[in-house]
């Protein structure tokens, strides 16, 4: 198989590496880099990614929400499509790499095929998330729901914290809020979906590979909360009449803590919380809060759901305040496809690379993708497992192992799994 030489990976990864640099440049911010849902920010990356997809001879589209998807056709027409892809917008305070990275490696496959005029027995398609970390909705996987027709109708009046509705912030950024239950394929064109992405963990920095490949992803409940109180004067409610719900929402949150400590494996986070009205002399009346609640065994995340509602409920009735409870999202656990796992050994193999399996902990668009067709992810060495942080770094030799590992991958799948 006609590779070009390995100094050519790591000219790709030089240019990937300062795209990532450009596109890390675009935020909403001006002291950090935050990019949410449809924001002046995401169409700076929208368009940078679109100028970089027409000069690799791809005719990119933005589709209903905002995703920015292009094609590298195949040899013949009527052909199955492999699609690649990742997110371009971020938490708040990010690194450049989550997400983005996976979009230019993808990007960089396909350009090393069109430099070289190679076409394949199946399209490649670069799909470029809009949404995936759900900062702005407070969900997950906004832009590959809609990829794959799967968004329910009831998300369009999710809200910001500015009070915008999903379906005005759609329209605002282009989109058509009428036309998203519309996927962008039928299972049986699809031959599969693969993700590359920062490992967002310590293991292969530990096993001193730059790349590994991922067996599957855990299961996550995103849940939004409120507990409602009585607000009052800081200086004349005596403690023994108070309703605080800032108080309450504390103690439930140690509560949290503890019952992820206290379970293998379990992760549960509050990374998210609004006071209300939010003065230093009034007791706090409302509080709206995340709880986000993460393990690889679904009868344990449900289990531990199932407890921690309990517990919020105890406390509120306690102390006098009430509760509401708002499933977002709720993904079980996934195995990524068997049969895309060993052409992804086999390609990283031929690189010259032990293999590693690697479990996600972090979710990502695969997840989504996955109600459509088989899923394959690479994840990328990163620096101190570190991600969700500005500290986000990788290694440009690893960015050009990435590279290699992933266009083996598709050659590998155009032969037919032949690796000679
Ligand atoms: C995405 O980054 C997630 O795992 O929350
Ligand atoms: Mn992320
Ligand atoms: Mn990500």
């Amino acid at each position: 198989m006609a590779f070009k030489s390995s100094s050519s990976y790591t000219d790709a990864a030089r240019l990937v590496l300062q795209r990532c640099d450009q596109l890390g440049s675009y935020s909403e911010e001006a002291d950090r880099r935050t990019r949410r849902y449809g924001t002046d920010a995401m169409r700076q990356v929208n368009e940078a990614v679109k100028g970089w997809m027409l000069a690799a001879g791809m005719q990119p589209r933005q589709d209903a929400i905002g995703n920015l998807v292009a094609r590298y056709e195949a040899a013949t027409p009527d052909a199955k499509t492999l699609v690649l892809g990742s997110h371009l917008d971020t938490v708040r305070d990010a690194g450049k790499y989550d997400g983005p990275l996976g979009v230019l490696v993808a990007l960089a496959c396909i350009e090393r095929l069109a430099a070289r005029g190679q076409r394949l027995p199946f399209a490649v398609e670069l799909a470029a998330f809009a949404d995936e970390e759900g900062l702005r909705f407070h969900t997950a996987y906004l832009g590959s729901s809609v990829f794959t027709g799967r968004l329910p109708p009831e998300a369009l009046d999710l809200t910001d914290l500015d009070g915008v509705t999903l379906r005005e912030a759609i329209r605002a950024f282009g989109g058509d809020p009428d036309a998203l239950g519309i996927a962008a394929h039928q299972r049986d064109e699809l031959l599969g979906y693969c993700e590359v992405h920062i490992e967002q963990g310590p293991l292969l920095e530990a096993n001193d590979l730059p790349v590994g490949v991922v067996s599957g992803i855990q299961g996550q409940t995103r849940v939004a909360i409120s507990m409602t109180g009585v607000a009052g004067h800081a200086g004349t409610v005596p403690m023994s009449l108070r309703h605080d719900a800032l108080a309450a929402a504390a103690e439930y949150m140690v509560a949290v803590e503890r019952t992820a400590q206290n379970t293998p494996e379990l992760v549960a986070t509050v990374g998210q919380l609004v006071v209300e009205p939010g003065a230093s002399n009034v007791i706090p009346g409302r509080v709206d809060f995340s709880l986000d609640v993460r393990h690889p065994d679904d009868l344990v995340r449900e289990k531990a759901l199932a407890d921690l509602r309990a517990e919020v409920q105890a406390i509120a009735e306690r102390r006098g305040v009430s509760v509401a409870w708002q499933m977002v999202s709720d993904q079980p656990s996934l195995r990524c496809s068997p049969q895309l796992i060993q052409l992804q050994r086999d390609a990283v193999t031929a690189a010259g690379h032990p293999v590693l399996m690697v479990a996600s902990g972090a979710g990502h668009d695969a997840v989504t993708m996955a109600t459509l067709t088989d899923i394959a992810m690479f994840f990328v060495r990163c620096k101190g497992g570190v991600s969700h942080s500005p500290a986000e770094s990788v290694a440009l030799e690893d960015v050009a192992v990435a590279i290699e590992a992933l266009e083996r991958f598709i050659l590998l799948l155009a032969s037919g799994g032949d690796a000679t």
